[in-house]
């Protein structure tokens, strides 16, 4: 077999067969084929597509790359999401103490941001002292006895979409769906948990621009994840404009405290209710959706996902007093307002634009070594539908850096009227 005309194959729209698929997994995993090969490859599956048959071996392939999670010796149900990625995507701060909380498992491995799109990682890590790395002993000791655990991925675990991942992003090839739909199933197999649910996200700020689009995404793992026998469910959530309110590592750490303290935005506990229910449902300890929604909505008034909350950070060395005091959270030397050049309704506040500010302002990194300003970011004081008045605050941006043109622009311009 030969890595060339493999490529001519998928350049010239044919369907590669298994041993096709994991000779270039493997070829690449191990070093053997070059980035420039696979650059080119990645591109023909790009421009070509893959059949459904082709996306479950190159799934398949990746998950064998590496290592795979044993969560056998875990009590209780395991439960996992990911998200395709958004701004202000802070899901998992609120989900992981709230699902433990209702008696569930979320033994969680989860990434670091790039480009406009944060990463959870990267976030809990604004929390002063916080341990996102545990061996796997303090892993599995945590989780059994509290149930939670939030850690970045180890390279143990599919190193093929690692290498495949940082080659897509710097080649303009992430935008694919056979691509994506392998690198997150194949990422979610390996983890190991019992019940799946996906958050595929669409809109300006998400990979897929269409509601339609992220359907397709959605019933494509779905699919892939059958195959492999392991059941996913699925959300479509909108990702037009932010998540909540928050834009930036510390400050949707402080976004997620406040909605485990009931003062969340809508939209991000109403996604957390929605994804708690459907694990409580998909794990047979509800058989009604909206009691266990209702259950759901108890544990987080209650006060019980938040001290959830408090122990993942104890457990993992977090410094437990900033969600009590947010002056514990690294402060920024700048703030900056943001205020509307005229009175209206707003139709959007375009959610790509806030994600590249953010990141401008020190919240991202624009390359992988690019070191995050943990107290970075921009807070939203409007969105869709709000009628704001000339002069009113639009946003408040958080820096160690100077206010430049170029990031006033992509704030101001972001607010679009209707
Ligand atoms: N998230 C992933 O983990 N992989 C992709 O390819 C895209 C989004």
């Amino acid at each position: 077999m030969n890595i060339i005309d493999i490529i001519i194959k998928k350049a010239k729209k044919g369907e590669l067969s298994e041993e096709e698929i994991n000779y270039f997994v493997n070829g690449y995993t191990q070093e053997k084929i070059p980035d420039y090969q696979m650059s080119s490859l990645l591109m023909a599956i790009l421009l070509n597509g893959m059949t459904r048959k082709e996306t479950v071996y190159l799934t398949k392939a990746m998950l064998d790359s590496g290592e795979k999670n044993d969560l056998s010796q875990i009590k209780g149900v395991t439960v996992d999401k990911h998200s395709t990625g958004g701004v202000g995507d802070k899901t998992t701060l609120v989900l992981a103490p709230l699902v433990a909380s209702c008696g569930l498992v979320m033994a969680k491995m989860s990434g670091r941001g790039l480009g406009h799109t944060g990463g959870t990682i990267d976030k809990l890590e604004s929390i002063p002292h916080m341990k996102t790395s545990l061996s796997p002993e303090e892993f599995f000791k945590q989780v059994n006895e509290i149930g939670v655990a939030v850690i970045g991925q180890t390279s143990e675990l599919v190193p093929a979409d690692k290498k495949m991942y940082a080659l897509r992003d710097v080649t303009g090839t992430v935008d694919s769906m056979p691509l994506i739909a392998s690198s997150i199933i194949s990422k979610k197999l390996a983890s190991g948990s019992q019940i799946i649910e996906l958050d595929v996200k669409y809109g300006d700020g998400a990979f897929m621009k269409t509601k339609e689009d992220a359907k397709e995404l959605a019933d494509l793992m779905i699919y892939v994840g059958k195959q492999l026998n392991k059941e996913v469910k699925a959300v479509i959530s909108d990702m037009n404009e932010p998540l909540g309110y928050a834009i930036g590592n510390s400050l949707e750490v402080i976004e997620s405290i406040e909605t485990l303290k009931g003062r969340g935005p809508a939209d991000l506990k109403e996604l957390c209710l929605h994804i708690c229910a459907e694990f409580l449902v998909a794990s047979k300890m509800y058989d009604d959706y909206e009691k266990a929604k209702a259950f759901s909505l108890h544990q987080l008034e209650s006060g019980a996902a938040l001290n959830k909350f408090k122990e993942l950070v104890k457990y993992q060395q977090g410094d437990v007093r900033c969600i009590d005091d947010y002056s514990y959270f690294k402060q920024p030397l700048y703030h900056y307002e943001i205020k509307a050049p005229h009175t209206g309704t707003l139709q959007m506040v375009k959610a790509m634009q806030i994600g590249h500010a953010s990141m401008l302002l020190g919240g991202g990194r624009q390359t992988k070594n690019d070191i995050i300003d943990m107290s970075a970011g921009i807070v939203l004081n409007a969105k869709k539908n709000d009628f704001v008045k000339e002069g009113q605050l639009l946003a408040t941006l958080y820096s160690d850096k100077k206010l430049t043109k170029e990031i006033e622009n992509l704030v101001l311009t972001a607010f679009v009227y209707q």
